[in-house]
């Protein structure tokens, strides 16, 4: 019998830009790394549910050789945290907001901010900075320190093959 696996969320504002390219990259490094890891993504906000990824956030994505044309917007709340092992903030506002989401102690110490898990990340900013509505170089800078982040994580994550 397999273990069950280790769950992920991945959470931003919109669900539209930083945390779906997170769950591709992870979802990709997971599957080379042979991990039992279940990878998603939310929004804390509902302006984009049921819509895709932001077409922008997309290209960036495509030019490193990622898909993110299947993702779905989804709003995160305070039931979902049930069904993570780690809820992982985007930027601090994110890790705040979820915290104040969460129904209990337990499920509020599953959030974590994704750019404490990246070694070389500094320790006066670790927001991974909000790309929407800016030019593609915003997109490509999240999506480098979303990749650098989620390298570490892997490394760190309490499952092995
Ligand atoms: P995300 O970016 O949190 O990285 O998905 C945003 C997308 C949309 C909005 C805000 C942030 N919005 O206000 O619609």
């Amino acid at each position: 019998m397999s273990a069950p696996p280790y769950r992920i969320s991945f959470v931003c504002l919109g669900n539209i830009c930083r945390s779906p390219m997170a769950a591709v990259v992870m979802r990709s490094l997971v599957a080379d790394a042979g991990l039992p890891v279940q990878v998603d993504s939310a929004g804390t906000g509902s302006w984009h549910i049921g819509g895709g990824a932001n077409p922008p956030a997309v290209q960036a994505l495509g030019r490193r050789g990622y898909d993110g044309s299947t993702h779905v917007a989804r709003q995160f709340g305070p039931r979902d945290f049930a069904d993570y092992d780690l809820v992982i903030g985007l930027d601090r506002h994110n890790v705040a907001d979820l915290r104040r989401l969460a129904p209990d102690d337990e499920q509020a110490a599953k959030v974590v901010l994704l750019r404490d898990f990246d070694p070389d990340a500094p320790t006066e900013d670790r927001d991974v900075p909000d790309p929407y509505g800016g030019p593609d170089l915003d997109f490509d800078h999240a999506l480098d320190l979303v990749t650098a982040a989620c390298q570490g994580l892997l490394a760190q994550l309490p499952v092995h093959r």
